[in-house]
């Protein structure tokens, strides 16, 4: 899917003008004086070597984007008019509208192959193409994928089985029920990707519910932190937070790293181009 049709699908009206904004402050590899981000910048975000890993996950996105199955859909869509509701929906209409597009999930197979995490907490399965590059990058961690809409996992974990992914876990619920045994469960976080339920108050509060679990170099991912006026003040909120050390603004993801020994900084850097 081009990076284009995100510029169709979010709520914020005012994209193109922030889109501007960004590519005026964004920064490239000489701006960086920091190690550790000159590093990230280098390996993960300019990042173009290609793995056979991706082979795989985009031609499972391309029979999806095809088929003609439906799933029974329960909406947990931020707030709107028919949140709670289960509809039959065609699987190409979700692939076309929800996942993650191509270039974005090599950014996170990247960017996983990178830190190395021992556990990876994903808020947001859908069809699981998110889930699919997060996990080929360090099968050995432990994952485990949350979806609110039980049709919908069910048929990732068929993904899942397809590509030869089953240790990964799935948890079915609303993210206000499970997120709390999720995290009672495990002694520590080290990779978050934020994925689902786009609303300012709930991202804020899943962010804080993770908080203390953090070890010393989690690193947490928001996606669509431009998506609407309520994601982009929980962008602004979440950057000041005095743990979230090392902060990067990509444009549509945002990175926020918790490692104790970096002095805290934000950054916008160079990555996303709508053309891409
Ligand atoms: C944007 S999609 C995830 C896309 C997926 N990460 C990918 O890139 O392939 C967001 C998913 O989060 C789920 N979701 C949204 N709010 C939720 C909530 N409060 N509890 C549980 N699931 C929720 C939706 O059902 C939807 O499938």
């Amino acid at each position: 899917m081009p990076c284009l049709l995100y510029f169709r699908r979010v709520k914020n009206l005012l994209l193109p003008i922030d889109y501007l904004v960004y590519q005026l402050k964004a920064k490239g590899p000489q701006g960086i004086h920091s190690p550790f981000v000159f590093e990230l910048y280098n390996k993960v975000i300019a990042g173009s070597a290609m793995y056979y890993e991706f082979i795989p996950i985009e031609h499972l996105r391309e029979r999806l984007l095809h088929t003609k199955e439906t799933i029974e859909v329960t909406d947990f869509g931020a707030g709107g008019k028919s949140t709670g509701i289960t509809q039959t929906r065609k699987v190409k209409h979700i692939a076309r509208k929800s996942a993650i597009p191509a270039k974005e999930g090599r950014l996170l197979f990247r960017l996983v192959n990178f830190m190395q995490p021992r556990n990876i907490i994903e808020m947001g399965t859908s069809l699981g193409i998110s889930t699919l590059y997060q996990y080929k990058a360090c099968p050995d961690a432990k994952l485990i994928t949350m979806e609110g809409s039980r049709g919908t996992s069910t048929f990732a974990g068929i993904n899942f089985k397809i590509l030869q992914a089953d240790t990964i876990r799935r948890v079915v619920g609303d993210f206000a029920e499970t997120l709390p045994e999720v995290i009672k469960n495990l002694s520590f976080v080290d990779y978050v990707f934020f994925d689902g339920n786009h609303r300012k108050e709930a991202t804020i509060e899943y962010f804080h519910q993770f908080l203390p679990f953090a070890s010393e170099n989690a690193v947490f991912v928001f996606d669509d932190i431009r998506w609407s006026q309520g994601m982009k003040e929980a962008w602004e909120e979440i950057i000041k937070e005095p743990k979230a050390t090392v902060t990067v603004d990509l444009f549509s993801i945002g990175l926020v790293f918790l490692n104790r020994a970096q002095k805290k900084q934000d950054f916008v850097l160079r990555y996303y181009t709508p053309f891409s």
